[in-house]
């Protein structure tokens, strides 16, 4: 008898951002690492993403898999899509080029983004429905991919994907995509009947129709979730109706992409066993570089200089920790965005250049520097869906000092209540120098630092349940 061999699912990752590719923040490193864990779990998971003009894009062999058109309004687009030949990410990696619109160097940014976007929606859909691939499931993280599920369903362009299984992940509520209805001209055919699916308020909102149209959708925290039932921008009322179809899964890491013992942009590499001896070898190097005194505690920022992040009040946490405490501890930001937040702090770094020190931009190389020479990573978020670097600061011996928010919540326990890291309740600045001072309390005791360190060292942030708890919900009925 011949046995049926069993294939497996096949899930197409739809995304803007995926690392090494494309990286903006959080989103490409879950886009990067998710399939990769996936595929470990026997489901062919694959990544599609905009063609962007970027080292990995130029340095990588491609083969072209489609070359086909596209139609916006009077215009023709040339669509080709590249597949990466040698599957350097561990899974499939395809890059849709439209010359003219998928072409650029940056992600985001561009006057003409919300025609970029559904071109790059357009273009997936007409790719798979010509070469008559059907996927099981069109996973579509953010709103960028948020129109996939309404189209699938109803653009008769895309009959033959008609009944793929559609799954949203919303990683940041705070951006939606709204647009002008008039943007409907640029969007492929579609059954007119069915408008409603596309406005929310009176605009097209790509992520209100993610959540109607897709068959189930994802947060990427049950904390978050759980907020966003109370406040999604607008689209609350929206989540509570949709309520049957909602699912809060946390993110994991790349445990091999974060690993302080291989790590190759560390100064030095360490271990739970060595990570005295290791994180002191980075801090003083970072110090060095910074011109810090390396006998202080080191607190740390990364991110974006966002109001979410709570970036505005960075000045204020800054002045307040170095003048409330004499000058007991550093300060180390890195980061951009607002340029008001960026010349506040250019001149604090004037007045406080003994205590405090920051490099502006997007290093991928520094901050895995800072998360291992740190000794507390600050994370004053007003809104934070998931959050990684709390996870990656852990992983690394870097104690986390968070507002109780989103996935915040659900990854760092307080030490006063048997847990591992420092959190606060209110988004104020108040709270998070209090807060900054129990650190430093703590600091003072070496004892418990480094049993602290060997706990969160310890903690098991991988991707295995989570990706696990992603290929449930694709096989939910
Ligand atoms: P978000 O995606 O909202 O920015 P996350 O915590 O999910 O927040 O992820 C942020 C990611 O971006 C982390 O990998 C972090 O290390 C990285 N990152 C943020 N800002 C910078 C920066 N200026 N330089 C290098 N990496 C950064
Ligand atoms: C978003 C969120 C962040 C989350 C990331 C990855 O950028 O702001 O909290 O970790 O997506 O899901």
């Amino acid at each position: 008898m011949i046995k049926k061999i069993k294939k497996p699912m096949i899930v197409f990752h739809l995304s803007v951002e995926c690392f090494p590719v494309a990286k903006v923040g959080g989103l490409a490193d879950v886009v990067g690492a998710l399939p990769k864990y996936q595929k470990k779990l026997g489901v062919d998971a694959k990544v599609v993403m905009p063609w962007y003009n970027k080292p990995f894009v130029q340095e990588h062999e491609y083969e072209v898999v489609f070359d086909g058109f596209i139609h916006q309004i009077h215009h023709t687009f040339q669509v080709l899509v590249l597949k990466e030949k040698h599957d350097v990410l561990g899974y499939e990696l395809y890059l849709v080029k439209i010359p003219g619109l998928l072409d650029r160097d940056q992600v985001y940014g561009y006057f003409d983004e919300s025609q970029q976007f559904i071109a790059f929606q357009h273009a997936v859909l007409h790719w798979l429905s010509s070469m008559k691939i059907r996927p099981d499931v069109l996973h579509c993280h953010d709103y960028h991919t948020g129109l996939v599920p309404f189209m699938v369903e109803h653009c008769p362009d895309f009959e033959f994907l008609k009944g793929v299984k559609t799954i949203g992940t919303i990683h940041n509520g705070e951006y939606q995509g709204t647009m002008d209805w008039q943007m409907s001209n640029y969007m492929p055919r579609f059954d007119a009947w069915k408008w409603g699916f596309l406005d929310w308020n009176g605009r097209i909102n790509p992520l209100a129709t993610m959540i109607k149209c897709c068959n189930e959708f994802t947060a990427v925290s049950q904390g978050y979730m759980t907020e966003l039932f109370e406040e999604a921008q607008g689209l609350q009322d929206l989540i509570k109706q949709e309520h049957q179809k909602a699912h809060g899964i946390i993110n994991g890491i790349d445990t091999e992409v974060w690993d302080p013992q291989t790590d190759k942009m560390l100064f030095e590499n360490y271990n739970i066993k060595t990570a005295n001896k290791g994180k002191k070898a980075n801090k003083e190097f970072l110090c060095n570089e910074f011109h810090l005194n390396p006998d202080l505690p080191l607190y740390a920022f990364i991110g974006r200089f966002a109001g979410e992040k709570g970036a505005d009040m960075l000045p204020d946490i800054v002045r307040r920790s170095i003048t409330e405490t004499q000058g007991a501890l550093n300060i180390l930001i890195l980061g951009s965005g607002n340029p008001q937040i960026e010349n506040t702090l250019k001149q604090l770094r004037e007045e406080f250049y003994v205590n405090f020190a920051m490099d502006l931009g997007y290093k991928e190389d520094l901050s895995h520097k800072i998360y291992a020479g740190a000794d507390f990573l600050l994370m004053p978020s007003r809104v934070e869906p998931c959050g990684l670097n709390q996870m990656y600061a852990m992983r690394y011996g870097t104690i986390p000092i968070v507002r109780y928010t989103g996935g915040l919540k659900d990854t760092v326990a307080d030490v006063s209540s048997g847990g591992y890291g420092l959190n606060y309740t209110f988004p104020g600045s108040d709270d998070a120098v209090h807060a900054i001072k129990r650190a430093l309390y703590l600091y003072g005791s070496k004892k418990e630092m480094n049993n602290l360190r060997k706990i969160i060292m310890n903690l098991d942030f991988s991707w295995e349940k989570s990706a696990k708890n992603y290929i449930t919900l694709y096989k939910k009925k």
